[in-house]
C-alpha cells in the first residue's frame, strides 16, 4: 500500500497514511551495536528536503542532513561556504518530512571548531530550530573535548573521521586516507578518541578497508561507513549520488538508478508538448460551468 499525505496547516506537517513506525532514538541506534556485534547494518542516507525525507524515511534508520548540500543543492565548490542558516532551514524541512528515522544535522565549517562553547551555541541553535535529535561534526582527537562538552550537556553527537571534507584545504583533496603508517595510526586514534568522548556513532569516510574493519572491531559505538567497508556497522551515501543525479561517480558510490537521464528525458517530453501546443490538453484546462 502506498503512503498518502494530508497537510495539517496548523503544524505545517504532512501526515502520512498509513501511520508510520515510531521514531527511532539516538540510544536505540547506539544500543544496536551490542557486545561489539551489529545484528543488521544500520541504514543512513542524506536528505535535504521534506519530500525527499518522506520518500527515504521508511527505508532508513537515520537521515543525515549533510553539509554536502553545499555542493548537491547549492552548486558550491566544497562544503566550506555552507552556513548555519542553510543547515537549519534544510534540517527543519527534513524533520517535518520524516517520522521514523533519527535525523542528524551536520555542523557546518566554522560553527564549532573555535571552542566547546561556540559548538554548544551552534548545536543548540540547530536542535531548537530543526527539531533534529543529534548533530554531526568532523574531526577526531582535536574534537574530543568538544564532543564531551556537548554530550554532557544533552546534545548527542555523531563523529566523522578519516576523510573529513571540511578539511579539504589541509588534506589537499579528497583521496582515500590511511595508506601511510602514520596516517593509519592517527585515524585509529581519532576513532578511539571520539568514542571515549561520548559520540554515539562515528562516520568513517574514505579510508583503506583495514582501518574501517579495525575501528568496527574495536569501538563500542556503531561505525557508519562511506568509502570504507561492508563490515562497518552501517552505511551512508549521498542520496543524489546513489540515485544517479551526477555524471561524476566516485569509486565508493554505487548508482542504483539513472535519475539524471529520467529528469532530462521528462523535461524534453514536456518541452516538446509545449512547443507543439499539445500541453495543456483538454484534461488540464478549466471551462466555464455549463
Ligand atoms: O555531508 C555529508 O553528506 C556527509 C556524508 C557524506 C557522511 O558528511
Amino acid at each position: 500500500m502506498s503512503t498518502t499525505y494530508t497537510l495539517d496547516t496548523s503544524t505545517s506537517r504532512a501526515n502520512p497514511t498509513p501511520a508510520p513506525l515510531k521514531r527511532l532514538t539516538v540510544p536505540a541506534i547506539q544500543r544496536h551495536k551490542s557486545g561489539g556485534e551489529t545484528p543488521e547494518p544500520l541504514v543512513m542516507l542524506t536528505a535535504y528536503t521534506a519530500r525527499q525525507a518522506q520518500l527515504l524515511d521508511p527505508h532508513c534508520d537515520m537521515l543525515l542532513v549533510g553539509d554536502s548540500l553545499g555542493q548537491v543543492i547549492y552548486g558550491l565548490p566544497s562544503t566550506i561556504p555552507v552556513s548555519l542558516d542553510m543547515m537549519c532551514a534544510h534540517g527543519a524541512a527534513v524533520v517535518r518530512g520524516s517520522y521514523h528515522s533519527v535525523v542528524i544535522v551536520d555542523m557546518p565549517f566554522g560553527s564549532y571548531e573555535g571552542s566547546p562553547a561556540q559548538a554548544f551555541e551552534s548545536a543548540s541553535r540547530i536542535l531548537k530550530e530543526t527539531g533534529c535529535a543529534a548533530v554531526k561534526l568532523e574531526g577526531g582527537e582535536a574534537m574530543a573535548e568538544t564532543i564531551s562538552f556537548l554530550t554532557r550537556r544533552g546534545i548527542p553527537v555523531m563523529a566523522h573521521v578519516g576523510l573529513t571534507p571540511q578539511a579539504v584545504n589541509a588534506l589537499g583533496g579528497y583521496a582515500a586516507r590511511g595508506r601511510s603508517e602514520e596516517e593509519h595510526a592517527k585515524i585509529l586514534a581519532d576513532g578511539r578518541a571520539v568514542a571515549d568522548a561520548g559520540a554515539f556513532a562515528v562516520v568513517v569516510e574514505g579510508v583503506i578497508e583495514p582501518i574501517a574493519v579495525a575501528l568496527t572491531q574495536t569501538l563500542e559505538i556503531p561505525t557508519i561507513g562511506i568509502g570504507a567497508s561492508a563490515r562497518c556497522d552501517g552505511q551512508v551515501l549521498v542520496t543524489e549520488d546513489m540515485l544517479g543525479m551526477f555524471e561524476r561517480v566516485p569509486r565508493f558510490v554505487k548508482r542504483y538508478a539513472d535519475m539524471a537521464s529520467l529528469i532530462s528525458d521528462t523535461a524534453a517530453a514536456y518541452a516538446a508538448e509545449v512547443r507543439q501546443r499539445s500541453f495543456p490538453g483538454e484534461d488540464q484546462v478549466y471551462q466555464p460551468k455549463k
